[in-house]
């Protein structure tokens, strides 16, 4: 198999470390332009002539241009019957991307790609998109376009997530504390929480009615958190996110 990746910028770069960790023994072509001349001599690739030439060439192409930039870099491509396109782009629908009588699949990796720890939801369900994505951590087939698009928002929550690893890590330091020690317990924290909630069953209600002892330190600072504003603003961030994903574009 021939992987092909359009589009060499951050999020492509994170991807292929995590592919290249994870052994991928199949050739893999670069567009030119971004960071493919840096990429392709860190990992000893070949860089395109051009994004023709990568189409021609490969049997599966990850599509990572920005969202503004991917009908235009698809348009007037060679596609062919068998093979497989899957994009990356933020916010752009399966019909705004001519690639057909290629096959296309939508993918929301997180940067976390870099170490196979990315949760990467993916719409429709093809072979050849989810053995890409299985590769850079687990992989969640979605079961309609609607559904992947709200569940894009939790790639700007992974975000907000380690905004919030920052803040907490930073205060703690400005009490006095070690700041590498801080950046480890606060991010192992974030870690320790994910994990209990994934790899358990018991409904996430009933394990933070265990976890919140009533007069106790987490229900003081749940309570200060609810006098400023919150779940609502997280809410209202969710709720912008999804809006502008969901426009038209300009
Ligand atoms: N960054 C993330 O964490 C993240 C997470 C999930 C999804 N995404 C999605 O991933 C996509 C890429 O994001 P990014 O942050 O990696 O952006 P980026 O760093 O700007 O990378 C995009 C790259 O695409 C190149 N490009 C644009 N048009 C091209 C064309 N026609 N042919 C070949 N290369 C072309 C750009 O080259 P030039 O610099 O020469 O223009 C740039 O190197 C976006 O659609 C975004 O929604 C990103």
């Amino acid at each position: 198999m021939i992987l092909g990746i359009l589009g060499v910028g951050h999020l492509a770069s994170a991807i292929l470390a995590g592919l290249v960790r994870s052994g991928i023994t199949d050739t893999i072509l670069l567009s030119p332009r971004g960071k493919a001349v840096e990429i392709a001599a860190r990992y000893g690739l070949e860089v395109c002539r051009d994004a023709r030439d990568l189409v021609v060439r490969a049997d599966v192409v990850l599509l990572a241009v920005r969202p503004a930039d991917a009908a235009s870099a698809v348009a007037g491509l060679p596609w062919r019957t068998g093979q497989v396109v899957v994009s990356v782009c933020a916010g752009v629908p399966l019909g705004d991307l001519p690639v057909a009588p290629a096959r296309l699949s939508r993918a929301m990796p997180l940067t976390a790609a870099e170490i196979n720890a990315s949760p990467t939801i993916f719409f429709p369900d093809i072979p050849e998109a989810r053995q890409l994505v299985e590769r850079i951590g687990p992989a969640m087939a979605l079961r309609s376009e609607q559904e992947f698009e709200v569940a894009t928002v939790n790639a700007a929550i992974y975000g907000w997530a380690q905004d919030l690893i920052r803040r907490s890590a930073e205060w703690c330091t400005q009490q006095g504390t070690d700041p590498q020690t801080m950046r480890q317990l606060v991010a192992q924290t974030f870690v320790a929480a994910g994990r209990l909630i994934a790899e358990k069953d018991q409904s996430m209600e009933a394990m933070l009615t265990e976890l919140v002892t009533p007069g106790g330190i987490t229900e003081l600072g749940l309570q200060v958190l609810a006098d400023r504003g919150q779940p609502q603003a997280w809410q209202a961030a969710c709720e912008a996110v999804l809006s502008k994903l969901t426009a038209e574009p300009a």
